[in-house]
């Protein structure tokens, strides 16, 4: 079966809400684990046995958390080996503003993957004031981008950010499956 492993820094509680739903959706077609960014650093060696890797880091100052970004340092042995070569990749992050500039944490998500030769998934749904659902209101391609709206994680990201997530978790995992199958 498909593999997928979903690691994600949470100071406050909300990107760890994130994380779940897009396991959950994951979990449709594929075997899910979730990773804490301080799990992975040290448990590195397991990640080679996913076929997928999706990233998830609150935006703090317009940019990664310092706890994924430690992950992403600590993953540089893997880098020198390209260990994670064409494993499926993707991102998604909460911040509270509606912009509060989201885009610059996916950017560094989605480099980070190229650094490792990884294959990004987009989020490949058009933005909700296109489709008049709720889905993907923050309009991003790049990655998953959902808002805690200055509210406890218990209450935010909302039901509809939540619903996004769940849904990008399930197209990684069926590119992810799709990938994996072809090469078999
Ligand atoms: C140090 C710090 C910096 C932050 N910077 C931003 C920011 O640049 N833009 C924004 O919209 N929210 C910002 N926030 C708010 C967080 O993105 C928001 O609270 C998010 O839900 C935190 O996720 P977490 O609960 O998983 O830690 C910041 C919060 C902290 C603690």
């Amino acid at each position: 079966m498909t593999k997928l492993a979903v690691i994600y820094h949470s100071g406050y509680g909300h990107t760890a809400r994130v994380a779940q739903f897009v396991a959950e959706g994951a979990g449709r077609h594929a075997e899910v684990a979730l990773y804490t960014a301080e799990e992975a650093s040290a448990r590195l060696d397991e990640l080679a046995a996913y076929d997928a890797i999706v990233f998830g880091a609150p935006t703090y100052m317009g940019s990664v958390s310092a706890g994924f970004k430690a992950f992403m340092d600590a993953s540089a042995p893997v880098w020198f080996k390209q260990g994670w070569k064409d494993k499926v990749a993707a991102g998604f992050t909460v911040s509270n503003s509606p912009s509060g500039d989201k885009l610059g944490t996916l950017q560094q998500l989605s480099v980070f993957a190229a650094q490792h030769s990884m294959i990004w998934v987009s989020t490949g749904e058009l933005p909700a004031g296109v489709t008049g659902s709720e889905i993907n209101r923050y309009g991003s391609f790049l990655g998953l981008m959902t808002r805690s709206d200055n509210a406890p994680a218990e209450q935010t990201p909302d039901a509809a950010d939540l619903e996004s997530a769940r849904r990008f978790g399930e197209r990684v995992a069926i590119a992810a499956d799709q990938l994996r199958r072809g090469r078999h």
